[in-house]
């Protein structure tokens, strides 16, 4: 059987537009508010994970202030929601990374289709303030999965909407914990960002100027025929 892509899975945070730093920063002013401060290594591991997961990394940073009740923390995921939801407050088509619209519009152009996969309940509203809303035939948040990334269901969820085989999806990432689920999940996984953090993916580029529609196709080919 010959294999060709037939969907495509994207990210949003660090691969549509860069809301990636704006939760880093909203969470880090609430870390420094209780006390904890952490650095961009250590935000590398909050990337592409859920809200409650992302507080619970943070406060395992600083176990001597003890379990915090569920309430509280509901609380607390909630103040970082505010901040960050000031962030983004302004995001417009303008704030889409480099490259991100030719590519889009490289993968419209073929029968493959486009789905979003992305652990962010904001994704749908930040979609439609990018205006990017349209392309899309399937959008998985954090709201339609039960497992979060690393978990490979993000992506799984899409392809089983779409009536898609795993292996002829790939799914494009800036988190480690996101190209380990498109791994997970059996799909061709492209990373976007550093070697260090994402040295795993089947495919690296450095940023999304880099990323071109006909780069990632050659690759997946090249793939399967060495399988
Ligand atoms: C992911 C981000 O896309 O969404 C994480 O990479 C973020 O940093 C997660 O914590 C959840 O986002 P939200 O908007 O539901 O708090
Ligand atoms: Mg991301």
């Amino acid at each position: 059987m010959t294999q060709k892509p037939e969907l495509f899975i994207y990210d949003l945070d660090g691969i549509l537009t860069d809301t990636a730093e704006f939760h880093y920063l909203a969470w880090h002013k609430l870390a420094e508010e209780l006390g904890i401060s952490f650095d961009r290594q250590f935000n590398e591991q909050l990337k592409g994970i859920n809200r409650m997961d992302s507080l619970d990394r943070i406060l395992a940073l600083d176990p001597s202030k003890g379990q915090l009740s569920t309430d509280r923390k509901l609380e607390l995921a909630s103040q970082k929601n505010d901040y960050y939801l000031t962030l983004i407050e302004e995001i417009t088509p303008a704030h889409i990374l480099p490259g991100m619209v030719d590519f889009l519009d490289a993968n419209k152009k073929t029968n493959a289709k486009i789905a979003l996969g992305s652990a962010s309940k904001n994704a749908p509203a930040i979609l439609e303030k990018l205006g990017l809303t349209s392309y899309f035939d399937y959008i998985v948040d954090a709201a339609k999965v039960k497992k979060g990334k690393p978990d490979p269901e993000t992506f799984t969820a899409a392809a089983d909407a779409l009536g898609i085989d795993y292996s002829n999806c790939i799914g494009i990432e800036d988190a480690s914990a996101g190209v380990e689920a498109v791994n997970r999940a059996g799909m061709f996984s492209v990373g976007v960002g550093d070697s260090a953090h994402l040295s795993h993916a089947d495919y690296l580029v450095e940023d999304t100027l880099k990323l071109k529609f006909e780069d990632v196709l050659s690759q997946f080919h090249k793939k399967k025929a060495s399988l």
